[in-house]
């Protein structure tokens, strides 16, 4: 038995803000942030947080799969940015799309993290005892970052997507091969700290909004080097060139590390489909937004073969090859 993508969905918030927007908040310009990332603008919550994005994007996941919520029987939720420890976020989800049978709980592996969630769906399902779930990557990473790091601040955005996930008898189609890993020595390098040695300042005082610090260059260096060797490994594996695989669809971190998978796998840029340019890094959210877009552009279509790769905090990578 295999696990099948039956459905898509994305929400993205109204607020647009640009990287003119940026210049007149930190010390930035529209050229560096386009030169250094390919990044144009990017989304920021107002009134939508990550269970009403997620939820947002789960209905109309639900819509394109032509299934009720109450048919769902598993929600996992990918996210950094939950607005509460508990409940968690696929619970808030599971209680705006009335799915009143499904198991729910969130999943914590930064930008990896939805791809981790669908490797969960696809396990549990294999199982027999889940035949439908939803798996959503949904994040408001803006109320994560210091507006005064011109560093960091440049490069995030929120929203949200989602997938409905099947199992399926369908010949040869779903999720065919899978290889994650984490590198916990290297975690410092990108964090979010909630740890007490981090809550003190160095004046003793307590620190109440935590924000997104990274060692930019030590990210980028470790990207282009694992998500190529994940990839190869997976095409190995299952005895495929990269040519074979119709589109390689990555976490939206940075146009330069794209370029430089591509171009270490030899393989045309035209295959590595991106929306960074609109959207920034939405960290959890990149994959399953894009996926949406690809699906509602019939861009992507029944029988192509994709790998799905993401990276990230933890240090973790990850990638799935699927049959669609
Ligand atoms: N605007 C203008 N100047 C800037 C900005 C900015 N927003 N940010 C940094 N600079 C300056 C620096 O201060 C530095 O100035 P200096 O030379 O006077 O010291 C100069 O630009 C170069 O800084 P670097 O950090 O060396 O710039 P680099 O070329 O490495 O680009 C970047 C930085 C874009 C962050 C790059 O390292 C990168 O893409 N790293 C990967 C980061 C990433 O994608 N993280 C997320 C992935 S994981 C996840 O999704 C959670």
């Amino acid at each position: 038995m295999k696990t099948r993508i039956v459905g898509t969905g994305n929400y993205l918030p109204d607020n647009v803000l640009t990287n003119d927007d940026l210049s007149k908040m930190v010390d930035t310009s529209d050229e560096w942030i386009r030169t250094r990332t390919g990044i144009c603008q990017r989304r920021i919550a107002k009134e939508d947080t990550t269970y009403s994005m997620g939820a947002g994007a789960a209905k109309e996941a639900l819509k394109q799969a032509e299934i009720a919520g109450e048919e769902i029987d598993l929600i996992i939720v990918a996210t950094s940015s939950a607005e509460y420890a508990f409940p968690n976020t696929a619970s808030l989800i599971q209680s705006e799309i009335g799915a009143k049978h499904a198991l729910c709980f969130d999943v914590s592996v930064a930008c990896t993290g939805f791809i981790v969630a669908m490797s969960i769906a696809d396990s549990m399902m294999c199982t027999g005892n889940y035949r439908k779930a939803l798996v959503i990557g949904s994040e408001v990473l803006s109320s994560q970052l210091d507006w005064s790091d011109r560093s960091v601040c440049v490069l995030f955005g929120d929203g949200a997507g989602a997938v409905v996930m099947e199992n399926s008898e369908s010949d040869g189609c779903g999720l065919i091969d899978q290889e994650i890993h984490s590198d916990g020595n290297k975690g410092m390098v990108l964090t979010c700290g909630k740890n007490t040695a981090d809550r003190i300042t160095a004046d003793g005082t307590l620190r109440t909004n935590q924000t997104i610090q990274m060692n930019g260059q030590e990210v980028f260096k470790f990207a282009v080097k694992k998500v190529p060797e994940s990839i190869q490994t997976l095409l190995d594996r299952n005895h495929l060139s990269a040519e074979d695989v119709d589109y390689y669809i990555l976490h939206q971190a940075n146009k330069r590390i794209i370029e430089s998978v591509a171009k270490r796998l030899h393989v045309s840029i035209e295959k590595f489909p991106m929306n960074l340019d609109r959207y920034g890094n939405t960290s959890a959210a990149s994959i399953p937004i894009l996926l949406h877009e690809l699906s509602r552009e019939h861009i992507l279509k029944p029988g192509n073969l994709v790998i799905l790769s993401g990276f990230g905090g933890g240090l973790s990578w990850g990638s799935l090859l699927i049959r669609l």
